[in-house]
């Protein structure tokens, strides 16, 4: 995160993704109405130019089009994935790690009265809170903000109401890439800690690609030369996992991988035209079950 008091621009790129699939892409199978709702009107444009098709005159609105539509081609397969692992594993609590704009506590079914607890950097969530308004969600919804680099998420999550005695599902979607090495395995303890039997882990994250850092290095040079910001710029890449050293992470802290695929081969199962090949190679979602012994 770029400052303690700047939300996350990356959140809004992901949630604008999603508002600008839903029912287009993959449709029947991915649908998030309530990405359309968390945005602000100036970020719905850039939504309504990717919905209709339509690219804009004029370099900057042209980035930022190429932006969200990559960007909703690349969140599809892991949305999907990942609903389909909480969907097929119910849990009596769910929590969120690095919620961003994330709508699972308001549309999806399998979290309606489900004890859900969404973790975020503090002035991330309380953009969202902001956004969010008075629209209802379907879980028992729980707000706790936490810096994973700086603050006790375990003492926060059980000052929030999490009950380590009780299975837990935790999702982990977009937010290692931000994290160094040594965060995500801070965070991995308090998981382990406070996870009952019959918990699950579900984790999108990045395998290192040197395409990937020259992809983010030609974003900011384009930004630079469109005169817009470059979204990408206040959160730096900070680790990259293999499949392997995840898979260690896991076993590590007492889990089992269910399994760990790409979002291009996810993507493959799905009725969806692929262009962004790179970043779905790229892109893994892990499902992982346990602890084997609980905390
Ligand atoms: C790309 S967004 C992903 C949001 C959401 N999980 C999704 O997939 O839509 C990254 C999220 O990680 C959060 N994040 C990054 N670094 C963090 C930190 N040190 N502590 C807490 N949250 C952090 C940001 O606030 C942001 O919500």
């Amino acid at each position: 995160m770029p400052t303690e008091l700047v939300a996350s621009r990356t959140a809004v790129l992901v949630c604008q993704g999603r508002a600008a699939a839903d029912g287009v892409v993959a449709p029947g199978l991915f649908a998030d109405p309530t990405a359309w709702q968390f945005l602000r009107p100036t970020e719905r444009e850039a939504v309504e130019q990717v919905r209709s098709g339509a690219a804009p005159q004029g370099w900057g609105a042209r980035v930022e089009f190429e932006g969200v539509r990559a960007c909703a081609e690349v969140v599809v397969p892991r949305t999907i994935a990942i609903d389909e692992a909480v969907r097929t594993h119910p849990t009596p609590q769910v929590v969120i790690l690095g919620a961003g704009l994330d709508g699972r506590a308001w549309r999806l079914s399998a979290l309606a009265d489900v004890s859900t607890f969404e973790v975020d950097h503090p002035a991330s969530q309380a953009d969202k809170v902001e956004r969010v308004g008075d629209l209802p969600p379907l879980a028992v919804l729980h707000f706790v903000p936490v810096d994973f680099g700086r603050d006790d998420l375990s003492g926060a999550l059980a000052d929030a109401g999490h009950d380590g005695t009780a299975a837990t599902t935790w999702i982990w979607e977009g937010v290692i890439p931000y994290l160094n090495r040594a965060d995500v395995v801070a965070t991995m303890n308090v998981v382990q800690s406070r996870s009952a039997a019959e918990s699950r882990v579900v984790i999108n994250y990045q395998s290192p690609s040197l395409a990937a850092k020259l992809g983010r290095l030609m974003m900011r040079a384009v930004s630079l030369v469109a005169r817009r910001p470059d979204p990408l710029a206040g959160e730096p890449q900070r680790s990259a996992w293999t499949p392997a050293d995840m898979q260690r992470l896991l076993t590590d802290h007492g889990f089992v991988v269910r399994q760990d695929d790409d979002l291009l081969t996810l993507a493959g199962r799905l009725p969806m035209a692929v262009r962004q090949r790179m970043s779905l190679r790229n892109g893994r979602v892990v499902v992982a079950d346990g602890p084997l012994t609980s905390g």
